[in-house]
Protein backbone atom coordinates (compact mmCIF):
# COMPACT_ATOMS: atom_id res chain seq x y z
CA UNK A 1 0.00 0.00 0.00
CA UNK A 2 1.10 3.38 -0.57
CA UNK A 3 1.63 5.87 1.54
CA UNK A 4 -1.02 7.90 0.44
CA UNK A 5 -3.27 5.10 0.86
CA UNK A 6 -2.08 4.75 3.84
CA UNK A 7 -3.11 8.07 5.18
CA UNK A 8 -6.82 7.62 3.80
CA UNK A 9 -6.83 4.80 6.51
CA UNK A 10 -5.25 6.61 9.51
CA UNK A 11 -7.61 9.33 8.95
CA UNK A 12 -10.87 7.98 8.08
CA UNK A 13 -12.53 8.99 11.38
CA UNK A 14 -12.41 12.75 9.82
CA UNK A 15 -10.82 13.64 13.20
CA UNK A 16 -7.90 14.10 14.66
CA UNK A 17 -6.09 15.66 18.43
CA UNK A 18 -3.91 18.46 17.96
CA UNK A 19 -0.78 18.72 18.93
CA UNK A 20 -0.80 20.49 22.63
CA UNK A 21 3.27 20.74 24.33
CA UNK A 22 1.98 19.93 27.75
CA UNK A 23 -1.23 19.00 27.38
CA UNK A 24 -1.52 16.08 24.86
CA UNK A 25 0.42 13.19 27.13
CA UNK A 26 -0.33 9.80 27.33
CA UNK A 27 -3.12 10.35 29.63
CA UNK A 28 -5.35 12.57 27.64
CA UNK A 29 -4.40 10.91 24.46
CA UNK A 30 -5.85 7.55 26.65
CA UNK A 31 -8.89 9.83 27.75
CA UNK A 32 -9.56 10.91 23.85
CA UNK A 33 -9.20 7.86 22.71
CA UNK A 34 -11.64 6.13 25.52
CA UNK A 35 -14.47 8.06 23.97
CA UNK A 36 -13.30 8.15 20.01
CA UNK A 37 -11.77 4.54 19.34
CA UNK A 38 -10.76 5.66 15.65
CA UNK A 39 -9.78 9.55 15.56
CA UNK A 40 -6.26 10.67 15.05
CA UNK A 41 -4.37 11.25 18.04
CA UNK A 42 -1.39 12.96 17.77
CA UNK A 43 1.76 13.11 20.52
CA UNK A 44 2.84 16.53 21.86
CA UNK A 45 5.56 18.34 20.20
CA UNK A 46 8.97 16.26 20.45
CA UNK A 47 12.28 18.01 20.04
CA UNK A 48 14.67 16.59 17.36
CA UNK A 49 17.44 18.15 19.44
CA UNK A 50 16.08 16.70 22.68
CA UNK A 51 15.37 13.67 21.41
CA UNK A 52 19.26 13.28 19.85
CA UNK A 53 20.68 14.75 22.73
CA UNK A 54 19.01 14.10 25.63
CA UNK A 55 17.29 11.01 25.36
CA UNK A 56 20.36 9.39 23.01
CA UNK A 57 17.43 6.11 21.97
CA UNK A 58 16.61 5.67 25.42
CA UNK A 59 12.92 4.70 25.17
CA UNK A 60 9.80 4.09 27.96
CA UNK A 61 10.17 8.16 29.15
CA UNK A 62 6.81 9.52 29.38
CA UNK A 63 6.87 11.80 26.25
CA UNK A 64 7.09 8.79 23.56
CA UNK A 65 4.27 6.50 25.97
CA UNK A 66 1.52 5.07 23.97
CA UNK A 67 -0.91 1.94 24.71
CA UNK A 68 -2.22 -0.18 22.21
CA UNK A 69 -5.06 1.66 21.28
CA UNK A 70 -3.92 4.48 20.77
CA UNK A 71 -3.24 3.71 17.03
CA UNK A 72 -3.87 5.72 14.14
CA UNK A 73 -1.03 8.02 16.33
CA UNK A 74 0.79 10.67 14.37
CA UNK A 75 4.45 11.93 16.32
CA UNK A 76 5.18 15.40 16.14
CA UNK A 77 8.71 16.44 16.04
CA UNK A 78 10.18 20.02 15.54
CA UNK A 79 13.95 20.84 14.51
CA UNK A 80 15.82 22.75 11.55
CA UNK A 81 18.53 20.25 11.05
CA UNK A 82 17.69 17.69 8.32
CA UNK A 83 19.81 15.18 9.75
CA UNK A 84 18.68 15.55 13.43
CA UNK A 85 14.79 15.39 11.83
CA UNK A 86 15.96 11.93 10.02
CA UNK A 87 17.38 10.37 13.07
CA UNK A 88 14.10 11.90 15.24
CA UNK A 89 11.97 10.22 12.40
CA UNK A 90 14.28 6.88 12.25
CA UNK A 91 13.78 6.33 16.28
CA UNK A 92 10.05 7.33 16.16
CA UNK A 93 9.04 5.11 13.54
CA UNK A 94 9.05 2.14 16.33
CA UNK A 95 5.98 4.28 18.03
CA UNK A 96 4.47 6.10 15.11
CA UNK A 97 1.73 5.76 12.44
CA UNK A 98 2.80 8.66 10.97
CA UNK A 99 5.32 11.78 11.62
CA UNK A 100 4.22 15.20 11.85
CA UNK A 101 6.71 17.87 11.66
CA UNK A 102 5.79 20.83 12.96
CA UNK A 103 5.91 24.51 11.14
CA UNK A 104 3.16 26.05 12.81
CA UNK A 105 3.82 26.86 16.09
CA UNK A 106 4.45 30.62 17.12
CA UNK A 107 6.02 30.76 20.26
CA UNK A 108 9.54 33.32 20.05
CA UNK A 109 11.55 30.79 21.38
CA UNK A 110 10.69 27.98 18.84
CA UNK A 111 10.62 30.35 15.91
CA UNK A 112 13.88 32.29 17.41
CA UNK A 113 15.63 29.14 16.73
CA UNK A 114 14.25 28.84 13.36
CA UNK A 115 12.09 25.92 14.20
CA UNK A 116 7.85 25.75 14.23
CA UNK A 117 6.38 28.77 12.45
CA UNK A 118 9.64 30.42 10.99
CA UNK A 119 9.87 27.53 8.84
CA UNK A 120 7.34 29.45 6.75
CA UNK A 121 9.62 31.81 5.90
CA UNK A 122 12.33 29.26 4.79
CA UNK A 123 10.51 27.39 2.41
CA UNK A 124 13.36 25.55 1.09
CA UNK A 125 14.92 24.22 4.08
CA UNK A 126 11.33 22.88 5.17
CA UNK A 127 11.23 20.81 2.15
CA UNK A 128 14.61 19.64 3.27
CA UNK A 129 12.91 18.63 6.79
CA UNK A 130 10.45 16.60 4.65
CA UNK A 131 12.85 14.74 2.42
CA UNK A 132 15.32 13.67 5.44
CA UNK A 133 12.20 12.46 7.77
CA UNK A 134 10.76 10.44 4.47
CA UNK A 135 14.59 9.35 4.81
CA UNK A 136 14.18 8.39 8.20
CA UNK A 137 11.19 6.10 8.28
CA UNK A 138 8.54 4.14 5.85
CA UNK A 139 5.34 5.75 7.90
CA UNK A 140 3.32 8.46 6.24
CA UNK A 141 4.77 12.03 6.61
CA UNK A 142 3.31 15.18 7.42
CA UNK A 143 3.01 18.49 8.12
CA UNK A 144 1.47 21.48 10.41
CA UNK A 145 1.52 25.02 9.06
CA UNK A 146 -0.28 28.15 9.57
CA UNK A 147 -1.56 30.09 7.07
CA UNK A 148 1.92 32.27 6.78
CA UNK A 149 4.17 34.21 9.24
CA UNK A 150 2.54 37.61 9.19
CA UNK A 151 -0.76 39.03 7.27
CA UNK A 152 1.43 40.38 4.34
CA UNK A 153 3.03 36.67 3.96
CA UNK A 154 0.05 34.23 3.36
CA UNK A 155 2.01 31.92 1.56
CA UNK A 156 0.38 28.38 2.83
CA UNK A 157 -0.71 27.57 -0.80
CA UNK A 158 2.63 27.71 -2.11
CA UNK A 159 3.90 26.50 0.95
CA UNK A 160 1.36 23.57 1.19
CA UNK A 161 2.46 22.88 -2.46
CA UNK A 162 6.15 22.61 -1.88
CA UNK A 163 5.99 20.31 0.91
CA UNK A 164 3.90 17.70 -0.90
CA UNK A 165 6.29 17.76 -3.65
CA UNK A 166 9.17 16.90 -1.22
CA UNK A 167 6.75 14.13 0.20
CA UNK A 168 4.66 15.01 2.49
CA UNK A 169 1.59 12.66 2.48
CA UNK A 170 -0.96 14.80 5.02
CA UNK A 171 -1.52 18.65 5.78
CA UNK A 172 -3.80 20.40 8.92
CA UNK A 173 -3.36 23.69 8.98
CA UNK A 174 -4.06 26.21 11.42
CA UNK A 175 -6.22 29.02 10.17
CA UNK A 176 -4.13 31.84 11.58
CA UNK A 177 -0.67 33.56 10.60
CA UNK A 178 1.89 33.23 13.39
CA UNK A 179 1.95 36.75 13.92
CA UNK A 180 -2.21 36.39 15.33
CA UNK A 181 -0.68 33.61 17.55
CA UNK A 182 -3.94 32.61 19.31
CA UNK A 183 -5.56 35.92 18.65
CA UNK A 184 -8.78 36.90 16.70
CA UNK A 185 -10.63 34.08 14.59
CA UNK A 186 -9.30 31.15 12.70
CA UNK A 187 -10.42 32.16 9.10
CA UNK A 188 -11.64 28.83 7.69
CA UNK A 189 -12.39 29.97 4.53
CA UNK A 190 -9.20 30.58 3.69
CA UNK A 191 -8.53 26.59 3.70
CA UNK A 192 -10.46 26.29 0.79
CA UNK A 193 -7.57 27.37 -1.82
CA UNK A 194 -5.54 25.40 -0.29
CA UNK A 195 -7.22 22.32 -0.74
CA UNK A 196 -8.15 23.14 -3.72
CA UNK A 197 -4.46 23.45 -4.98
CA UNK A 198 -3.10 20.33 -3.35
CA UNK A 199 -3.68 16.48 -4.01
CA UNK A 200 -3.02 15.12 -0.27
CA UNK A 201 -5.18 15.55 2.39
CA UNK A 202 -6.03 18.38 4.64
CA UNK A 203 -7.60 18.88 8.33
CA UNK A 204 -8.82 22.24 8.81
CA UNK A 205 -8.19 23.58 12.37
CA UNK A 206 -8.22 26.56 14.84
CA UNK A 207 -11.33 27.06 17.08
CA UNK A 208 -13.70 24.11 16.69
CA UNK A 209 -15.30 23.73 19.95
CA UNK A 210 -18.60 21.81 18.93
CA UNK A 211 -20.33 19.43 16.22
CA UNK A 212 -21.80 22.21 14.53
CA UNK A 213 -18.41 24.50 14.51
CA UNK A 214 -16.61 21.25 13.34
CA UNK A 215 -19.57 21.33 10.45
CA UNK A 216 -19.20 24.60 9.93
CA UNK A 217 -15.72 24.59 9.30
CA UNK A 218 -15.95 21.84 7.07
CA UNK A 219 -18.56 23.38 5.06
CA UNK A 220 -16.07 26.42 4.49
CA UNK A 221 -12.48 25.34 4.03
CA UNK A 222 -13.55 22.31 1.84
CA UNK A 223 -11.29 20.17 4.02
CA UNK A 224 -11.54 16.10 4.38
CA UNK A 225 -11.06 16.20 8.15
CA UNK A 226 -10.92 18.60 11.21
CA UNK A 227 -8.03 19.31 14.11
CA UNK A 228 -9.20 19.70 17.26
CA UNK A 229 -6.99 21.06 19.70
CA UNK A 230 -8.14 23.01 23.20
CA UNK A 231 -11.99 22.11 22.26
CA UNK A 232 -10.99 18.50 23.98
CA UNK A 233 -10.13 20.26 27.25
CA UNK A 234 -12.69 19.36 29.94
CA UNK A 235 -14.35 17.90 27.57
CA UNK A 236 -13.06 14.43 25.94
CA UNK A 237 -15.95 13.15 24.44
CA UNK A 238 -15.61 16.08 21.58
CA UNK A 239 -13.79 14.50 19.36
CA UNK A 240 -15.52 11.47 20.04
CA UNK A 241 -19.34 13.14 19.67
CA UNK A 242 -18.04 15.04 16.50
CA UNK A 243 -16.86 11.82 14.48
CA UNK A 244 -20.30 10.22 15.60
CA UNK A 245 -22.19 13.19 14.06
CA UNK A 246 -20.26 12.86 11.02
CA UNK A 247 -20.52 9.02 10.84
CA UNK A 248 -24.55 8.86 11.81
CA UNK A 249 -25.97 12.37 11.57
CA UNK A 250 -26.99 11.52 15.72
CA UNK A 251 -26.03 14.51 17.82
CA UNK A 252 -24.45 13.05 21.16
CA UNK A 253 -25.11 15.62 23.90
CA UNK A 254 -22.62 17.35 25.42
CA UNK A 255 -21.81 15.63 28.90
CA UNK A 256 -23.33 16.94 32.37
CA UNK A 257 -21.25 18.71 34.63
CA UNK A 258 -21.09 15.36 36.95
CA UNK A 259 -19.30 13.47 34.06
CA UNK A 260 -17.15 15.95 33.33
CA UNK A 261 -15.89 15.63 37.24
CA UNK A 262 -15.82 12.18 36.95
CA UNK A 263 -13.47 12.19 33.82
CA UNK A 264 -11.38 15.67 35.44
CA UNK A 265 -11.19 12.41 38.49
CA UNK A 266 -9.90 10.00 36.24
CA UNK A 267 -7.59 12.37 34.11
CA UNK A 268 -6.35 13.74 37.88
CA UNK A 269 -5.64 9.37 39.16
CA UNK A 270 -3.89 8.85 36.08
CA UNK A 271 -1.69 11.62 35.83
CA UNK A 272 -0.37 10.78 39.46
CA UNK A 273 -0.35 7.34 38.25
CA UNK A 274 2.02 8.93 35.32
CA UNK A 275 4.06 11.33 37.06
CA UNK A 276 3.87 10.74 41.25
CA UNK A 277 1.46 12.39 43.49
CA UNK A 278 2.88 15.28 43.51
CA UNK A 279 3.82 16.13 40.20
CA UNK A 280 0.79 15.01 39.15
CA UNK A 281 -1.59 17.51 41.42
CA UNK A 282 0.54 20.22 40.21
CA UNK A 283 0.90 19.19 36.28
CA UNK A 284 -3.47 18.94 36.95
CA UNK A 285 -3.92 22.34 37.94
CA UNK A 286 -3.83 24.01 34.71
CA UNK A 287 -6.94 21.48 33.54
CA UNK A 288 -8.91 22.96 36.20
CA UNK A 289 -10.56 26.16 34.39
CA UNK A 290 -11.76 23.90 31.23
CA UNK A 291 -13.36 21.19 33.35
CA UNK A 292 -15.07 23.08 35.80
CA UNK A 293 -16.45 26.24 34.45
CA UNK A 294 -20.46 27.29 33.80
CA UNK A 295 -21.73 26.80 36.99
CA UNK A 296 -22.38 28.79 40.77
CA UNK A 297 -18.94 28.86 42.56
CA UNK A 298 -17.07 27.28 39.87
CA UNK A 299 -14.56 29.94 40.38
CA UNK A 300 -14.27 29.54 44.11
CA UNK A 301 -13.73 26.25 43.76
CA UNK A 302 -11.39 26.40 40.94
CA UNK A 303 -8.92 28.87 43.27
CA UNK A 304 -9.42 26.41 46.42
CA UNK A 305 -8.51 23.38 44.02
CA UNK A 306 -5.33 24.95 42.03
CA UNK A 307 -3.33 25.62 45.90
CA UNK A 308 -4.24 22.39 47.10
CA UNK A 309 -1.54 19.80 47.48
CA UNK A 310 -3.04 16.90 48.73
CA UNK A 311 -5.17 14.49 47.10
CA UNK A 312 -7.75 13.65 49.76
CA UNK A 313 -8.65 17.67 49.96
CA UNK A 314 -9.00 17.90 46.40
CA UNK A 315 -11.46 14.99 46.45
CA UNK A 316 -13.19 16.97 49.08
CA UNK A 317 -13.32 19.91 47.13
CA UNK A 318 -14.46 17.56 44.25
CA UNK A 319 -17.26 16.59 45.73
CA UNK A 320 -18.83 19.99 46.77
CA UNK A 321 -19.17 20.82 43.37
CA UNK A 322 -22.19 18.58 42.58
CA UNK A 323 -23.28 20.10 46.12
CA UNK A 324 -23.15 23.41 44.32
CA UNK A 325 -25.00 21.94 41.26
CA UNK A 326 -27.84 20.67 43.35
CA UNK A 327 -28.37 23.60 45.21
C1 LIG B 1 -1.05 24.92 25.08
C2 LIG B 1 -0.89 24.66 23.62
C3 LIG B 1 0.17 23.92 23.15
C4 LIG B 1 0.32 23.69 21.79
N1 LIG B 1 1.36 22.92 21.36
C5 LIG B 1 1.49 22.64 20.03
C6 LIG B 1 2.48 21.73 19.57
O1 LIG B 1 3.25 21.15 20.35
N2 LIG B 1 2.56 21.52 18.22
C7 LIG B 1 1.70 22.13 17.32
O2 LIG B 1 1.82 21.90 16.12
N3 LIG B 1 0.74 22.97 17.76
C8 LIG B 1 0.61 23.20 19.07
N4 LIG B 1 -0.43 24.00 19.50
C9 LIG B 1 -1.39 24.51 18.51
C10 LIG B 1 -2.59 23.58 18.39
O3 LIG B 1 -2.21 22.33 17.85
C11 LIG B 1 -3.67 24.19 17.49
O4 LIG B 1 -3.11 24.41 16.22
C12 LIG B 1 -4.20 25.52 18.02
O5 LIG B 1 -4.43 25.46 19.41
C13 LIG B 1 -5.50 25.94 17.31
O6 LIG B 1 -6.46 24.92 17.42
P1 LIG B 1 -7.62 24.94 18.56
O7 LIG B 1 -8.33 26.25 18.44
O8 LIG B 1 -8.47 23.74 18.22
O9 LIG B 1 -6.92 24.81 19.88
C14 LIG B 1 -0.59 24.24 20.86
C15 LIG B 1 -1.66 24.99 21.34
C16 LIG B 1 -1.84 25.21 22.69
C17 LIG B 1 -3.01 26.02 23.16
Amino acid sequence: MSNNDVVKTLIQSKVSLAPMAGITDFVLRSLVRKYSPNCLLTTEMISSEYLAQTLNGRSGVEILKRDENHSPISYQISGHKPYMMKQAAEFLTQYADMIDINMGCPVKKVVGGQDGAALMRTPELAADLVRAVKDGTDKPVSVKFRLGYTADEMNYVEFGQAMQDAGANFITIHARTRAQMYSGQADWSKIKVLKENVDIPVFANGDITSIEDAIKCLELSGADGVAIGRGALGDPTLIGRIVHFIKTGERIPIPPLEDRIEMLKTHLYEEIKLRGENVGIKFMRKFYPYYLSGFEHAKQLRSKLVLEENLEQINNILSQTTFFQVH
